[in-house]
């Protein structure tokens, strides 16, 4: 039996629960109803049916059609080729259907039917070190998945995992002791993130050269480690200044990069630090993880490694010291039996892919993990236009500000050619080059399927032609310059009973899809499927303002009003989607 659609099922939906119905004997089979060219939307789900029920295809085909309802939703279907359904809805059931989004709030995107809990580690740089572009990725990414299902009322703890805990801290902490002015702040600083970040650095090159060629100070590096391990206050307090002085840079990043990180959410290493004895004890009582060459591990059967070793995943290794896995191991105890987390997420860099593996099962075994859904969502590497890694001239991996200043750079000159000629003031320029720059880099990286790795190409991601959020953003804009100039006396209303033009309609019916659409990218926590519905829906109203007058159209002034509808509920879906992915709409561009 075919669910009774909701108000706010699509047409799509509607024809394909249509479809479902007037199938003979076949409950529940999926019609799969596409977009097509032909018509509106082609059904090839009879081919299969008929080759179930070993029925003529055809003659099935046309036995569906008899059987569908007489409504207002489909105006004609017709069998072709091998027993396809092309199906044309009618204008009325367009605009209506879309006169229902606009007067929602969501625009039709419904609330997940069962929210629940989801935990989500992502933009998680490192204390003491410069971000790098895989920090880019993981940020940028995670930060539209956690918009992304919060629109879909879903609650969502967000944890930046930093690395802020581990030997390295000792010879850092022992050398600011040895040197108690290095991270002293001099006034007058202009920029606090970067003068930080190269305190930071200068800080950890100097240690670490001294940390090689000083025996000595290696010893009370060492000795350090084992303070801080132990909780001593001097040097907590001291470990305390670097991870503040880091975060005033990572706030100026996460500033720039427009991505909101509150303290409350950066819960990295160290906070797991007071569980690793328990979380290694309960792995050893549950036979989970053995010693082995003097380390505790966890073995698995089907990973070995070129030898044909098994590799083992270390919890604790052979000086007593906990690492990665075992922090993991402990965040996830944090995650299910704190945090209630019924979803678990990690958009770290596909590296990381044998970590992720080893630790969820081992917290499987363990009982830590049990039925919630747990998925690493691994991200490939940023090349350089040789398509090798990104890296500097000089062979270095490139600073992320760098690369975001010169994205901003870049866009703020495009945005001027177009920006002078329409008359915006310099601030306007400067506002919108980097709305339009930082949405050029998010919108790269949000437009290409996680997995994959892509070029990082600046001349390509600010192009006004292409599939870029600049394109985007142009097509907002225009629709906002279309009502400033049809004045503040116009309506924009929706007139069901007007007859469509065929750019309206692919417009209207790709509008109808916004719900679809969401609900397919919170199914596959797959972003690009979200920005390929906007480069689309761009693209679309881009056809339709060159094929269609708004303000001086022929028909009169419902059709004004129905095109001006379209133009509005256009701006709306637009500001919407991109907002979900982080990126910023200009008015006026
Ligand atoms: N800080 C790590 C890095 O820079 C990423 C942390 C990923 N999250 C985690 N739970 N292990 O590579």
């Amino acid at each position: 039996m075919a669910s009774v659609p909701s108000l706010s099922a699509s047409l799509q939906q509607r024809v394909s629960a249509a479809l479902t119905a007037a199938a003979p004997s076949a409950d529940g089979a999926d019609p799969l109803l596409r977009r097509s060219d032909r018509a509106d939307f082609q059904a090839n789900g009879v081919l299969g049916l008929a080759k179930r029920a070993k029925a003529n295809p055809r003659e099935l085909a046309a036995a569906v059609l008899a059987a569908l309802p007489e409504d207002d939703v489909i105006a004609h279907v017709e069998v072709s080729g091998p027993g396809f359904l092309n199906i044309t809805v009618a204008d009325a059931a367009i605009t209506a259907n879309l006169a229902a989004r606009a007067a929602d709030g969501r625009l039709g995107v419904p609330p997940l039917e069962h929210p629940g809990t989801t935990v989500i580690d992502y933009a998680q740089p490192n204390v003491a070190k410069e971000m790098h572009v895989g920090h880019l990725r993981s940020s940028v990414i995670g930060d539209a998945i956690v918009k992304i299902l919060e629109f879909r009322d879903e609650t969502v703890v967000r944890r930046h995992h930093i690395g802020d805990w581990g030997t390295q801290f000792g010879m850092l902490v022992q050398y600011l002791i040895e040197h108690p002015h290095e991270l002293d702040h001099t006034e007058g600083e202009t920029d606090a993130g970067e003068a930080s970040m190269s305190r930071l650095d200068r800080l950890y090159k100097a240690s670490g050269a001294l940390f090689k060629s000083d025996e000595a100070f290696k010893d009370r590096a060492r000795r350090r480690v084992v303070d801080l391990q132990a909780g001593d206050p001097e040097t907590l307090a001291l470990w305390q200044r670097f991870v503040d002085e880091s975060k005033i840079y990572f706030d100026s990043v996460y500033r720039k990069l427009d991505i909101e990180i509150r303290d409350e959410d950066i819960v990295g290493e160290s906070g797991y630090n007071a569980m690793l004895v328990e979380t290694c004890d309960l792995l050893e009582k549950a036979g989970v993880a053995v010693w082995s060459n003097g380390a505790l591990c966890v073995f698995f059967d089907d990973i070995k490694g070129k030898d044909g070793e098994p590799v083992p995943l270390i919890v604790r290794k052979t000086d007593g010291g906990f690492g990665y896995a075992a922090t993991d191991l402990s965040a996830i105890r944090d995650r299910t039996g704190n945090l209630h987390a019924d979803t678990l997420l990690y958009v770290v860099d596909v590296r990381q892919t044998l970590h992720f593996r080893m630790v969820f099962e081992t917290a499987r075994r363990a009982g830590w993990l049990t039925g919630e859904d747990v998925r690493h969502l691994p991200f490939g590497t940023l090349l350089g236009k040789d398509g090798k890694p990104f890296k500097t001239r000089a062979g270095e991996s490139v600073k992320l500000e760098d690369l975001l200043d010169e994205a901003v750079q870049r866009a703020t000159a495009v945005v001027r050619e177009k920006g002078e000629k329409i008359g915006l003031t310099e601030d306007e320029i400067l506002a919108n080059g980097a709305q339009v720059g930082i949405g050029a880099v998010k919108y790269a990286d949000l437009s290409t399927s996680l997995g994959r790795d892509y070029v990082f190409d600046l001349d390509r991601m600010v192009s006004l032609n292409g599939d870029t959020s600049v394109y985007i953003q142009y097509a907002y804009a225009r629709t906002r310059s279309i009502f400033r100039k049809a004045g503040a006396a116009a309506v924009a209303a929706a007139h069901p009973e007007l007859a469509l033009e065929p750019a309206e309609r692919a417009l209207g019916l790709h509008l109808d899809a916004f719900a679809d659409s969401l609900a397919e990218v919170t199914a596959t926590y797959e972003p690009h499927r979200l920005a390929s519905y906007l480069f689309q829906l761009a693209s679309l109203f881009t056809t339709f303002y060159e094929q269609c007058p708004v303000l001086t159209a022929d028909g009169g002034p419902a059709q004004v009003e129905n095109r001006l509808f379209l133009c509005d509920l256009t701006a709306r879906t637009l500001h919407q989607g991109l907002a979900l992915l982080g990126i910023r709409t200009p008015e006026r561009l």
